[in-house]
């Protein structure tokens, strides 16, 4: 997996740009301009998506966008709220960008429903092509193929009318989650964090993915000096994010679980509007926040832009630009210490753009 991205050559690294679905393109866009104003040796280049590109070019994920996410050394995207699902598909299945990281902070100000979210500060490594995605599924009557000997098998009644979905989970996979599991975990550790990797998984009821998920990460974090290793089944894991968050380091799930619980973990902070992630690949890498694209906010200039711009930071570091990383996340940090300029997610009444001015003005 390719973590980091170096900057030594003299044109400096291209971005592309994909602003997305409803509302993200109002978090994209300043975020990229606050982006620029901080590197500007960054060449970002936009490629359209969605209902833009149908537009322009007749198809929501025309070839131009294609070539523009490969000619580039990373995508900065928004989010999919349906017409740039495609796209979407192509940036995790396309471009392979196997492991998902979410981290997940609270900080002063954030407005979190529990009363000590200063315990929270993990990080959540997410299976990104496996699993039950992408989907795999048919009718129920195909299944009666299936040997029924099997004692977990309960073959349809003749007639019974139904689907199933199909999960895969290959060694190979799973070897890349727990190497990235390992490697934040490794990094995190060099800054004081415990070294602690814990597994949530379903391997009670599910023994040959889950379990075979289980068995591999935990070879590997064992055999790797320095780290500890937990594991819990993930309904109890689902429990322990909330009631003792301080217990957690680096947390590995599967796709499903992942996807579900790093909303849950959003909301432990304060909401979605402050949760950034990026998607590793062998050598690309794209960034998106945990949300979607919030299409009740569309259109009204008051989506929280944190979490995409926690998101370019995660850009920035992924570039190799760590003083400038460093000065984006404490001006932020600064604006919600002052608790002045928040937006209606936060308790505040400011605008998206006003919360950006904000974040420039500490930058500036
Ligand atoms: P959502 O994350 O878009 O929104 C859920 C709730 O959180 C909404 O009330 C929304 O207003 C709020 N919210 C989200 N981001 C916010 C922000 N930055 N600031 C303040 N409030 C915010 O999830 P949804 O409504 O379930 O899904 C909408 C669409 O987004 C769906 O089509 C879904 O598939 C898609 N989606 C895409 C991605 C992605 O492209 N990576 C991720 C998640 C959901
Ligand atoms: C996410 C989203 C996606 C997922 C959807 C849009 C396919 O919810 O990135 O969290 O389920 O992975
Ligand atoms: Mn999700």
């Amino acid at each position: 997996m390719n973590f980091r991205h170096g900057h030594n050559c003299t044109d400096g690294p291209l971005v592309c740009v994909i602003a997305g679905d409803d509302a993200a393109p109002e978090v994209v866009y300043p975020t990229v301009e606050l982006l620029h104003e901080l590197v500007p040796g960054i060449r970002f280049h936009e490629a359209l998506s969605g209902k833009a590109a149908e537009e322009q070019y007749g198809d929501p994920f025309p070839k131009e966008t294609r070539q523009a996410i490969s000619a580039a050394d990373c995508t900065f995207f928004g989010a999919s709220g349906g017409p740039s699902r495609p796209v979407l598909w192509h940036l995790r299945w396309g471009m392979q960008t196997a492991v998902n990281v979410r981290p997940i902070r609270w900080r002063q100000g954030y407005r979190s429903p529990l009363g000590h979210p200063e315990r929270i500060d993990y990080v959540i490594v997410r299976d990104n092509l496996e699993g039950l995605y992408p989907p795999r599924e048919g009718d129920l009557s195909e299944l009666a193929a299936l040997p029924s000997s099997k004692s977990w098998y309960l073959p349809p009644r003749p007639g019974e009318q139904g689907a199933y979905a199909v999960r895969v989970c290959t060694d190979e996979q799973i070897r890349r989650v727990a190497q990235t599991a390992i490697h934040v975990a490794y990094e995190r550790q060099s800054i004081g964090y415990p070294g602690c990797i814990t597994l949530g998984a379903k391997y009670s009821i599910q023994p040959r993915t889950d379990g075979r998920f289980r068995q591999i990460v935990r070879e590997m974090v064992e055999a790797r000096a320095g780290l500890t290793y937990q594991e819990f089944l993930i309904d109890d894991l689902a429990r322990r994010m909330v009631a003792e968050p301080e217990t957690l380091d680096v947390v590995v799930l599967n796709n499903e679980h992942g996807d579900i619980l790093a909303d849950m973990a959003a909301g432990c902070i304060g909401g979605l509007g402050l949760a950034p992630s990026v998607c590793y690949g062998e050598d690309y890498a794209y960034f998106e926040p945990v949300h979607g694209s919030a299409p009740d906010l569309a259109g009204k200039n008051v989506i929280n832009p944190t979490a995409m711009l926690l998101t370019g930071a995660l850009l920035l570091d992924y570039l190799s630009y760590m003083p400038e990383k460093q000065r984006l996340e404490d001006a932020i940090a600064r604006v919600y210490r002052q608790g002045k300029v928040l937006t209606a997610d936060q308790g505040g009444t400011a605008s998206t753009s006003e919360f950006i001015e904000a974040v420039r003005k500490e930058l500036f």
